[in-house]
C-alpha cells in the first residue's frame, strides 16, 4: 500500500509516519507537507533514509502539485491543517484557506485518481462545547466554537458530502486532545513542560477548570491505522483518551513530575469563546475495531516530559524567531490583542 500523507512533518503526522514504517514493512509513504512554522523535517530524521519513505514539499491548496505527488498512491491520510485554536482566533484567513480549501483540493484530486481510501483526520472540537453531562457519539450535532473548529467542521462535512454524492471512499476520525513527543510548544502540554523546565510562568487561561480528554499520540496513531485498514467506508470514528482532566490539574501534575513548585503557575486572560469541556463517546471504535487507549495519563506524561528533557536541541530550534514573535504577540500583549478583537467585532456588528 502506498499512502499519501498530508502534514506528515507536523506533530501527529510525524508520529504516524514513524509508527507505520516501523510496524508495516509492506507500506510506503509519500509525505506531502508545506513546512509551515509547525512542520519540521527534524521530526522525521529517524526515517529520512528509509527506502519506503519520500518527502515532497508542497501546499495542499495547489491542485497540480498535489496531483503530481499523489498520482500513484492507493490511499490518503489527511493530517495537514492550521491546527492551533489561538492562532485561528487572531488570524483566521490561513486557517480557512488550508483547512477548507485545501481539503476540497485534496478531495477533488483523490476522486480523479481513484484512490481506494481517504482518511480525513478531524477533531472532537467539531462537537463544540459540552459543558456537562453528555459524551458525544458520532451522531452528536456539530456546533464548533472557534474559527479553527468551524473550519474543521466545514472540511469534515465536505468529506461526508463526497461520500454521499460521489460514493467517495472516505472515513473520518475525530480525536480528542493529543500529547506526546514532537508537539510544537505553542500547545498546552509542551508549552507547560518547556516553560516549567526553564522556570518560566505557566499561563493558565481563565480559572483553569476547562476539561480536556487527553490522548497519547501513539494511541491515536494506532487508532488512525486501524481506521485505515479496517474502518468502514462512509463512517466516522471518535478516538478519545482514558480520562477527562481539568487544565489546572494537568499543570499541577506536570509541575510535580518536573519537580517545580506551583509558584510558576499564572492565571492569564481567558481565550475568547473558550470551550469549557470536550467529552467523547468512543464505544464505536472500541467495539467495531477493537481499539482502546493503552497509555495511561501518568505514563504518557512521564514519557513526554522525558522526551522534552532529552530533546533540548529540538526545543531550542523550534523556539526560535517565529515562536518568539508568536509568544510576544499572544502572551506578552495578550490584553492589547483582546482589546483589538473586541474593537474589530464591534466594528463588524455596526
Ligand atoms: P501540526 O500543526 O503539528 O501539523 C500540521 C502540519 O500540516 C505541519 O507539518 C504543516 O507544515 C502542515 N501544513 C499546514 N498547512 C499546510 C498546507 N497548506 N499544505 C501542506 N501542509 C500543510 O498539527 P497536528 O497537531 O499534528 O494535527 C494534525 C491533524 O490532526 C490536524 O488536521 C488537526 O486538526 C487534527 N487534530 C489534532 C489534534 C491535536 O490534539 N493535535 C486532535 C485532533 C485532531
Ligand atoms: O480537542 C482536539 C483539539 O485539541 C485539536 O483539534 C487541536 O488541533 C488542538 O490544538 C487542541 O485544541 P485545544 O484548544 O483543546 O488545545 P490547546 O493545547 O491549545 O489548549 C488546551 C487547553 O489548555 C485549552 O482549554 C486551552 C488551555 N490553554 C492553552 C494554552 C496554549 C491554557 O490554559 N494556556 C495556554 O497557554
Amino acid at each position: 500500500m502506498k499512502i499519501f500523507v498530508t502534514g506528515g512533518a507536523g506533530f501527529i503526522g510525524s508520529n504516524f509516519i514513524r509508527y507505520v514504517l516501523e510496524t508495516r514493512k509492506d507500506f510506503s509513504i509519500v509525505n506531502y507537507d508545506k513546512l509551515t512554522y509547525a512542520g519540521n523535517l527534524a521530526n522525521l530524521e529517524l526515517v529520512a533514509r528509509n527506502p519506503n519513505y519520500q518527502f515532497v514539499r508542497g501546499d495542499i491548496c495547489d491542485a497540480a502539485a498535489v496531483e503530481a505527488a499523489m498520482c500513484d498512491c492507493d490511499a490518503v491520510i489527511h493530517f495537514a491543517a492550521e491546527s492551533h485554536v489561538d492562532r485561528s482566533i487572531y488570524e483566521p484567513a490561513p486557517v480557512i484557506q488550508t483547512n477548507v480549501t485545501g481539503t476540497f483540493v485534496l478531495l477533488e484530486v483523490a476522486r480523479k485518481i481513484l484512490v481506494s481510501r481517504f482518511v480525513h483526520v478531524s477533531t472532537d472540537e467539531v462537537y463544540g462545547d459540552i459543558p456537562e453531562g453528555a459524551f458525544a457519539d458520532e451522531n452528536f450535532p456539530l456546533q464548533p466554537s472557534s474559527p479553527y473548529s468551524a473550519s474543521k467542521a466545514a472540511s469534515d462535512l465536505l468529506v461526508r458530502s463526497y461520500v454521499r454524492t460521489y460514493g467517495f471512499p472516505a472515513v473520518i476520525t475525530r480525536s480528542s486532545n493529543n500529547y506526546g513527543s514532537y508537539q510544537f510548544p505553542e500547545k498546552f502540554v509542551p508549552l507547560m513542560i518547556t516553560n516549567a523546565l526553564s522556570d518560566k510562568a505557566l499561563p493558565v487561561y481563565g480559572d483553569g477548570k476547562q476539561q480536556r480528554d487527553w490522548l497519547h499520540v501513539e494511541d491515536n496513531c494506532r487508532g488512525i491505522l486501524a481506521v485505515l485498514e479496517r474502518g468502514k467506508i462512509g463512517e466516522v470514528y471518535n478516538i478519545g483518551g482514558p480520562d477527562l482532566v481539568e487544565n489546572l490539574s494537568m499543570v499541577q501534575r506536570i509541575l510535580q513530575l518536573v519537580g517545580k513548585t506551583e509558584s510558576l503557575l499564572s492565571h492569564v486572560q481567558d481565550r475568547p469563546g473558550h470551550d469549557r469541556r470536550y467529552a467523547l463517546d468512543c464505544r464505536k471504535i472500541q467495539t467495531e475495531l477493537d481499539w482502546r487507549p493503552v497509555i495511561t495519563l501518568e505514563e504518557g506524561l512521564r514519557r513526554t516530559i522525558d522526551w522534552y528533557v532529552s530533546a533540548g536541541l529540538w526545543v531550542a530550534s523550534v523556539r526560535g524567531g517565529e515562536y518568539l514573535s508568536y509568544c510576544e504577540k499572544y502572551y506578552e500583549n495578550r490584553e492589547r490583542s483582546l482589546h483589538a478583537i473586541a474593537r474589530s467585532s464591534s466594528i463588524a456588528s455596526d
